[in-house]
């Protein structure tokens, strides 16, 4: 079975996505038994060199042209930002595509319409990618901790802002180049204000908060503080008590039932665990009545560690007879995942 893929996007998730497409192709079809097959990747600039090897004739600069080909049945959307990315993922849902995208500022925002849009074709939308880059965090609390009460979500959900606190820190780098080196490592977002103001940070942990509470949490309801105003004497005197300041996003049930989420530079002891966690390293905890405490670690951004989440999800979506039923974070529903031909 060869499932014709379309990407929206080529720049560092994208590109690394599509080398491995292109690269591990047979890999990747001996192991899932998917013939994954690149057939049109949109991209801004026709001329710009990219990291796979295509035919000239599978780049276009037509997004649209790309969602509406007959000759697609899945959409891959790393475009990131609102628009047009949200237009595009609309369109596909709408004629019958799943879609698999690691657009955390379009699920938080517009989750709930892509879910209904998705539900009303009978197809899935895809974004495990969205928080944690290559940790599996979000299928595990949309399905497998499905009957789990949750009492909390909390965690480092940034890897650009992690990684230049840890710079500051141990190597009493300036906050200035950790975040230039992070740009150059392809942690950071296209523009890096989102990642030091937390508005990144705040996405991703209204993603976390809507799936693990079962409502939805917008992202402007997550109180939000980036680390911009963290300077060098902060981390050194958090240092000297023997602390490490991170910037955590965490939401709980308050006692008036609402939830509480937040995102916010915090002093954490040496001996917390999330105070070893370094560099671009995401760790997310999610705390239950039954289970207990988890604990998710692993590369919360760049190329590779996010292509390898988003290959997850478009397996899943191109696998027939594996339905995979991942609920909304917007509205509760289990949904078959039917891939149209
Ligand atoms: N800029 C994001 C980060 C990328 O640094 O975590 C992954 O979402």
């Amino acid at each position: 079975m060869t499932v014709r893929v379309g990407v929206l996007g080529a720049g560092t998730v994208g590109g690394a996505l599509i080398t491995r497409l292109v690269a591990d192709r047979d890999a990747i079809r001996l192991k899932s038994g998917v013939d994954l097959e690149v057939r049109k990747v949109a991209v801004r600039d026709l001329g710009k060199e990219r990291p796979f090897n295509l035919p000239e004739d599978r780049l276009t600069d037509d997004s649209l042209a790309v969602v509406t080909d007959p000759a697609i049945d899945v959409i891959v959307e790393v475009i990131g930002g609102l628009e047009p990315a949200g237009d595009l993922v609309l369109a596909a849902l709408r004629s019958g595509k799943p879609v698999v995208t690691a657009n955390k500022e379009l699920i938080a925002t517009r989750g709930q319409e892509i879910t209904e849009a998705a539900k009303r074709t009978g197809v899935s939308v895809m974004y495990e990618a969205a928080v944690g880059g290559g940790i599996p965090v979000i299928r595990p609390l949309a399905e497998s901790l499905s009957g789990e009460d949750i009492d909390v979500v909390s965690g480092i959900v940034n890897g650009t802002t992690n990684y230049i606190l840890t710079a500051m820190a141990k190597e009493g780098r300036a906050y200035e180049d950790a975040l230039t080196e992070a740009q150059r490592l392809g942690y950071a977002e296209a523009d890096p204000g989102d990642d030091v103001s937390g508005r990144d940070a705040a996405f991703k942990t209204s993603i976390l908060a809507s799936l693990a509470f079962g409502e939805r949490v917008a992202p402007w309801e997550v109180e939000t503080e980036g680390i911009e105003n963290v300077t060098a004497e902060d981390v050194a005197a958090a240092s000297a008590r023997g602390e490490v300041i991170k910037l955590i996003g965490s939401a709980r049930r308050g006692v008036d039932g609402r939830v509480e989420a937040r995102v916010e530079p915090s002093s954490l002891p040496a001996d917390h665990p999330l105070a070893g966690v370094s560099g671009v390293t995401n760790a997310i905890f999610i705390e239950g009545p039954s289970v207990g405490r988890l604990l998710f670690t692993g590369p919360g951004a760049g190329g590779q560690a996010t292509a390898s989440a988003m290959l997850g999800d478009l397996i899943q979506v191109a696998s027939r007879g594996r339905a995979p039923r991942v609920r909304s974070a917007h509205d509760g529903t289990p949904r078959r995942q039917v891939l149209h031909r």
